[in-house]
């Protein structure tokens, strides 16, 4: 068996607990088994999409709408990449939390740089950038 190095991860309780489960009905023998197979499915999946390629997407954020200067931030960084962003859909989940899901259209390199910018902000709790299509995945 190759090296192995651990580190160690502060999560919510709850968002544990949703782990847990999501480990027990995949049958994941181990959290460490989940984790390994978890990221090696997204560096893969980052690799596979090449960074010239033009692509639609969407980035879907859930976001606490009370944290100081978030929403600012996230409509400055939107506004910053306005060749990229085709829409916007707000939903407001409840008092605190405010769902987002915005289209994307561009390089994919570019999108993933913004995706990065705005899922990484303080106050972000989710943050998912689906590759809706590409020009090579058409149809001739
Ligand atoms: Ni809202």
């Amino acid at each position: 068996m190759s090296q192995v190095v651990r580190f160690s991860v502060s999560l919510e309780p709850e968002l544990l607990e949703d782990f847990d489960r999501y480990c027990r009905a995949r049958h994941y023998p181990t959290r460490s088994e989940a984790v390994r197979h978890l990221i090696r499915e997204k560096l893969t999946q980052e690799a596979w999409e090449a960074d010239e390629q033009e692509v639609t997407a969407t980035l879907t954020l859930v976001y606490d709408h009370h944290r100081s200067q978030l929403v600012s931030k996230l409509l400055d960084l939107q506004h910053h990449h306005v060749e990229q962003v085709v829409s916007t859909m707000h939903v407001h989940l409840d008092h605190h939390r405010c769902l987002e899901v915005i289209v994307l259209r561009g390089k994919a390199g570019r999108l993933r740089q913004m995706a990065d910018e705005l899922q990484t902000l303080k106050g972000v709790y989710q943050g998912h950038l689906v590759v809706a299509s590409s020009k090579t995945s058409l149809p001739a």
